[in-house]
């Protein structure tokens, strides 16, 4: 299991040194949620924290962007440094050319479920996309309760990127710890997104291990 921590539920006034503490805890991915008070009600990060993060980290950056119109700000955040962009299958942006922008370059492109939405959602994309995110709480807000019954959906999916034999990631996001991990792995997911698991944890490395060893 890979895992990425959230720095959604970092210390906000040190994100570069908080960056460092989870890539040194053994972090695979470092996960950056972008949120414009639109698609959901909350404000977090934009490109301009991004690329000021970049040189703070050798892991690869994966965003994700909770926000309504996602293809205007592809090459802000390509130019910011990120290295997966996932966007909302939900979100007002095509997906086809949203897809197409974030590879033309040369990011690997990623989409969204909310809970509310089937994994048929993303079937016509999935020759196309190098991650799927299945949402499990509604995006908005770290530190809510896991969705367990996101799971049928996991397992819809990673049977569908199978039977296509196709390299696509599973990945999950919210209320992701030691408590929920091994109903996470048991289901198919391949990358653990983890904000306050990780960050309110009274030893983050610790936290990671126990993420990645389910
Ligand atoms: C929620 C974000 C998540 C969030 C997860 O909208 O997409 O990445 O930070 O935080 P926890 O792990 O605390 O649920
Ligand atoms: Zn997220």
């Amino acid at each position: 299991m890979k895992v990425a921590p959230s720095l959604l539920s970092c210390d906000f006034s040190k994100m570069g040194e908080e960056v460092l503490r989870v890539e040194k805890g053994g972090a695979d991915w470092i996960h950056l949620d972008v949120m414009d008070g639109h698609f959901v009600p909350n404000l977090t990060i934009g490109p301009g924290i991004i690329r000021s993060l970049r040189p703070h980290s050798s892991l690869p950056f994966d965003v994700h962007l909770m926000i309504s119109h996602p293809l205007r700000y592809i090459d802000a955040f390509a130019d910011a440094g990120a290295d997966i962009i996932t966007f909302h299958v939900e979100a007002e942006s095509d997906i086809l050319q949203t897809i197409e922008k974030i590879r033309s370059r040369g990011v690997r492109p990623g989409l969204v479920l909310k809970p509310a939405t089937p994994a048929e959602a993303v079937f016509p994309y999935l020759e196309l996309v190098d991650v799927v995110l299945v949402m499990t709480v509604e995006p908005g807000f770290g530190g809510q309760s896991f969705m367990a019954d996101m799971m049928p959906k996991v397992r819809t999916l990673k049977q569908e990127i199978v039977s296509r034999g196709l390299p696509v990631l599973l990945e999950a996001d919210g209320g992701i710890s030691a408590a929920t991990i091994a109903v996470v792995a048991e289901a198919g997911i391949d990358v653990s997104v983890s904000g306050t698991g990780i960050f309110k944890a009274p030893d983050a490395a610790a936290a990671i291990k126990a993420l990645q060893n389910p």
